[in-house]
């Protein structure tokens, strides 16, 4: 089963999904992985109700689990609102992702869905949950 999930990683890896820039776009945040330095860039922008995300787009450098984690997130929130994806949990992505990970690689996997937040917090005021407080220094979110 877990190669499975390796597999599915791998691919979200070579092909990512949501890659890019959105000029323009309404909420956007980048951080970094304070343990090796991989940077994720994301941007969103919503439909016309200003709520709903309309396309989720990401960049940036670094190892498998980070762009593919990031990568599984882009699909993840499509669609969804600003205020359903600050309540996303930790355990959700992680749930998509599969396969355990130790506390270094778990950096890696949060570093997408830890930009997110704080964009979206940022630009639509959207709580950032209690698990998360802090992250936006950690991950030196500007
Ligand atoms: Fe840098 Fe994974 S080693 S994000």
């Amino acid at each position: 089963m877990e190669d499975l999930y390796r597999e599915v990683i791998l691919d979200h890896y070579k092909n990512p999904r949501g890659h890019g820039v959105i000029e323009d776009a309404d909420a956007s945040a980048e951080g970094m992985n304070p343990l090796c330095g991989d940077e994720v860039a994301i941007y969103v922008s919503f439909e016309d109700d200003g709520e709903t995300i309309e396309e989720a787009k990401f960049s940036g450098r670094g190892c498998a689990i980070s762009q593919a984690s990031t990568s599984m997130l882009m699909e993840m929130v499509q669609g969804r609102t600003a205020s359903e994806v600050s309540e996303l949990s930790k355990d959700e992505l992680l749930e998509e992702i599969g396969i355990p990970l130790t506390p270094i690689r778990l950096k890696c996997a949060l570093l997408g869905l830890g930009v997110l937040k704080v964009a979206l917090h940022r630009t639509k005021g959207t709580p950032l949950p209690a698990e998360w407080a802090g992250l936006d220094e950690e991950f030196k979110v500007s």
